[in-house]
């Protein structure tokens, strides 16, 4: 373990590297325990370098076993090696040279799994960030790209496959029963993108033409017997190839792509040069052990690795301050795919729901950071949901505001300009402005200022002179590091809408600039003045959420309730919505401590009933309209001094009133909308799964028997529906027969299914209330439980932390010290996962004061512990600041 060294890096520090490496030629004999790896490197100083300035490499963790300067042995007064440095001094002044550096690694014994580590008798590697130069001394660093030739030697029988980036070159026997395979990739790259399989697995195999007639051969490989499992993942990929041609005129580069799906892996996929590596849990799918969550998140992982080659690969990043040059703008691109392929409004409101829950909590806590960092001290703690979602967001309001050609014209000019570049957010901001013509300095505040910006609206309608004034106010709030902030370029879709609902097309405004139907809001106060409105009108403002900020718009229920009705933008109605049931909740959460009765205003029921009945809606619509907040976003919302169990309370009493009052609809969905004919996996047939799960819900609400939910269980025939009945079983009637005899069918029935049982895990970990922790406490003694197996302590552990309000905040404290016990037993194998779900106290401030006390003391607790890796320090120092 890297512990930690107190070290901040500095992005006013960069500078570029003293030597340019020009090619990079690897060979790997691959051995569980010992694998020697012989890297030979041909470099040459940068001009205007020194001829006294060393070379300095990169390492993690390791030993020099051999070092040569154009194949003759270095002597040992000319070089210093230790486990993380290798500098090497009297190197040619000019004219390249030849670095051969051999080391020996453990990949058995490589729990972190960062490098090359061996998961189920598989070889693989994760390099990004900083994870080559555990395997070989290197200038690790994103700005440094070669070529990469990449031979491997191994047991063949054990071994069949051996894979790396590229195109293949070669391969045959070698000695002792081994043979070798030989890979070349001749797009440069940095060694963070450079990727090994070898071991025995079974394949999936199609291809593609590119729209220049190139044949590309396609291949994912799994584990042998669960080739049908990888379909849909084939097919997502197909999608997206023909996509990224069509929208945004991008060709796959070489012969043949490669994607390989591994049960230990710390995050979702990586994009390798055409080699990605996949947590299974992305890849395989069938109807009987896949929701339709899953089925949306492979197609949208798929397309998100294969898009990183345009944006990531053939453009890559500067320095890790640029994460979010290819992460929020691949995000980005992913979302758009799934929005082409499926509904786009509920795709919109899925995504803003999950940006509020993640980002919004992050950029009010302690963990805020602006989407491009200026210091860091753990690259690792820098994947954040701020790079990822908000850095989508930003991109797309850059889209915005330039429009879909205009946004395409920049994009083009990138691809053109920066081709094998090591690119900076400048150098990508410049080719939309100098493509456009407009000016994006302020704009450019979005990714220098952390903190979600808070906009309050007034508004004021003077019939006499048939005007409408908007006014408006920005603050940004404070955030680490950053106390006074500017005003921003927030671009806010809106339309006015009339008394029949159509819009109301103002004769002329004043105040601003507002560009077709995008109101730019650039000063920290602004009115804005639209005339010829010949009647009052209500203001749609956000639509489609446009900026990624919060509003402050005492709106009447009234006026939300006829933009719920009539908006022309879907995505809208379900804010307005959303906007008229979260002071309801919020109220609900302050009236049951009280003992005072939850009240639900009228106007909020007959608009969710109204909206639920309506079968002119997609269903996907509809269940995204009744699904109402969750308990974090009321938390998010009441914005301190929050009662976890209050919050609870309050939402069933509210979920309740609903269900009683729409009893009939939706019990007339719950039949209607059972599976007729075979199951497929798409948008419309999900959509029809989703509100029938949400009505059964809402039946459980209102009813007080197990059985409609046992029935449920007993008949479903996909996992979308069983994982939802037994949810509901497990949550809302935990002790009856019927919960505990579906518990025990499930985990027979998938007991030789990893992720099916993950989810096993997770819908007990997420029973409300204070027993969940002593279920979580016999759920980690259960032999099924695997410590070492990321997935599945994210399924119980973090999905305790994370999922469960009531139950990992327990007045008690007992639920932050089982995740601070957990954190400190993980972090000496695993520092990225133990510093992850450390994460999830991050809005422990939020808390009412008994509880926040409790959460401190675990927070005090894991600083205070001997040995901690960068990634756990760096974490909770930042949250006890
Ligand atoms: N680049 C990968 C992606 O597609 C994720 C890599 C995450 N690496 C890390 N050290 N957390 O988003
Ligand atoms: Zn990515």
């Amino acid at each position: 373990m890297r512990t930690d060294t107190g070290q901040v890096i500095r992005l006013a520090d960069y500078r570029p590297a003293d030597f340019v490496l020009e090619r990079t030629d690897l060979t790997f004999e691959l051995d569980p325990r010992s694998t020697k790896v012989e890297a030979r490197l041909i470099f040459h100083r940068r001009a205007g370098v020194a001829a006294d300035v060393p070379l300095v490499l990169d390492g993690d963790e390791l030993t020099l076993s051999g070092l040569m300067l154009d194949q003759t042995d270095i002597d040992a007064g000319r070089y210093t090696a230790t486990p993380d440095r290798l500098e090497i001094r009297d190197l040619p002044e000019d004219g390249p040279f030849e670095i051969t550096v051999t080391t020996y690694i453990d990949p058995e014994s490589n729990t972190q799994l960062m490098g090359l580590y061996r998961t189920n008798g598989v070889y693989c590697t994760q390099c990004e960030a900083e994870g080559f130069r555990r395997i070989t001394y290197f200038p690790d660093r994103p700005d440094v790209l070669s070529p990469f030739t990449i031979t491997i030697i191994a047991d063949k029988e054990t071994n069949p496959l051996l894979l790396s980036n590229g195109n293949f070159l070669g391969g045959g026997n070698y000695d002792e029963g081994r043979h070798f395979a030989a890979w070349f990739d001749p797009h440069p790259k940095p060694s963070y993108l450079f990727a090994l399989v070898a071991g025995d697995l079974g394949v999936v195999e199609d291809t593609f033409t590119t729209a220049s007639g190139n044949e590309v051969a396609l291949k994912i490989y799994v584990e042998h017997g669960k080739e049908p499992r990888a379909a849909y993942a084939m097919d997502a990929l197909k999608r997206s190839m023909a996509w990224d041609e069509e929208r945004f005129g991008r060709e796959y580069d070489l012969n043949i792509f490669q994607i390989v799906a591994v049960s230990d892996f710390n995050m979702g996929a990586m994009e390798n040069k055409g080699l990605n590596v996949f947590n299974d849990k992305y890849v395989l799918a069938d109807p009987e052990t896949a929701t339709d969550a899953d089925y949306a998140n492979i197609e949208a992982i798929i397309a998100h690795e294969y898009f990183h080659n345009w944006t990531g690969n053939r453009i890559t990043c500067r320095d890790w301050f640029q994460l979010c040059l290819k992460e929020g703008l691949t995000v980005y691109r992913d979302h758009e795919f799934s929005a082409d392929q499926r509904s786009r409004a509920v795709k919109r409101i899925a995504e803003v729901r999950h940006l509020k829950a993640e980002q919004f909590a992050e950029d009010a806590g302690p963990l805020a950071h602006p989407v491009r960092p200026e210091t860091y001290r753990e690259i690792n703690n820098f994947y954040t949901t701020t790079v990822y979602e908000k850095g989508s967001e930003v991109t797309r309001m850059i889209a915005t505001l330039l429009g879909e050609d205009g946004f395409r014209k920049g994009m083009d000019l990138y691809f053109d300009r920066h081709d094998g570049d090591a690119a900076t957010v400048e150098d990508f901001v410049a080719c939309f402005e100098d493509s456009s013509g407009r000016d994006l300095s302020q704009f450019k505040l979005w990714y220098s200022q952390a903190g979600t910006p808070l906009v309050t609206v007034s508004t004021a309608y003077d019939a006499v002179s048939q005007t409408f004034t908007l006014s408006l106010e920005q603050i940004i709030p404070a955030t680490p590091g950053q106390s006074a902030k500017q005003p921003m370029h927030i671009p806010l879709k809106f339309t006015l809408l009339g008394e029949n609902g159509g819009d109301i097309p103002p004769a002329a405004v004043s105040g601003g600039e507002v560009t077709g139907d995008v109101l730019h809001l650039t000063g920290r106060s602004q009115s804005f003045t639209f005339s010829g409105v010949p009647a009052r009108p209500v203001l749609s403002l956000n639509r489609g959420f446009s900026a990624p900020i919060n509003l402050s718009f005492d709106q009447s229920p009234a006026d939300l309730a006829h933009i719920a009705r009539h908006d022309s933008d879907l995505f809208a109605r379900w804010q307005a919505l959303s906007d008229l049931g979260l002071p309801v909740l919020v109220k609900a959460a302050k009236d049951v401590p009280e003992g005072r009765p939850v009240t639900v205003d009228g106007a909020l029921v007959s608009a969710l009933i109204e909206t639920l009945a309506d079968d002119r809606l997609e269903p996907a619509f509809r269940a995204q309209a009744l699904s109402l907040a969750s308990e974090s976003d009321i938390a998010r919302e009441i914005g301190g001094n929050n009662d976890p169990d209050a919050i609870h309370a309050g939402r069933d009493a509210v979920l309740k009133t609903i269900a009683d009052k729409g009893f009939a609809t939706f019990e007339r969905l719950y039949r209607e909308l059972a599976p007729k004919g075979e199951f497929t996996p798409d948008a419309a047939s999900a959509g029809r799964r989703a509100l029938r799960n949400v009505a059964l819900t809402y039946l459980s609400h209102a009813g007080d028997s197990a059985s409609l939910a046992a029935e449920a269980f007993a008949k479903a025939d996909n996992m979308t529906e069983l994982a939802h009945a037994l949810t509901v079983l497990i949550h809302r009637f935990p002790d009856t027969d019927a919960a505990l005899n579906a518990l025990a069918a499930f985990a027979t029935r998938f007991d030789s299914n990893p992720l099916a049982l993950d989810k096993w895990f997770s819908i007990q970990a997420t029973v409300p209330g204070e027993t969940a922790l002593e279920r979580v406490e016999a759920l980690m003694k259960d032999p099924r439980f695997n410590a070492q197996n990321p997935n599945r302590v994210r399924a119980l552990i973090g999905t305790f932390a994370f999922a469960n309000p009531t139950g990992f905040n327990r007045p008690d404290g007992k639920g932050y010290a089982l995740l601070a016990d957990q954190i400190l037993a993980i972090d000496p194998k695993n520092p990225q996962l133990a510093a992850r779900l450390l994460t999830a106290m991050r809005s422990w401030r939020a808390l009412e004061p008994v509880r926040a006390e409790a959460a401190k003391t675990a927070l005090g607790r894991i600083t205070g512990a001997r040995q901690l890796s960068a990634d756990v320090a760096d974490i909770v120092e930042r949250m006890l600041k």
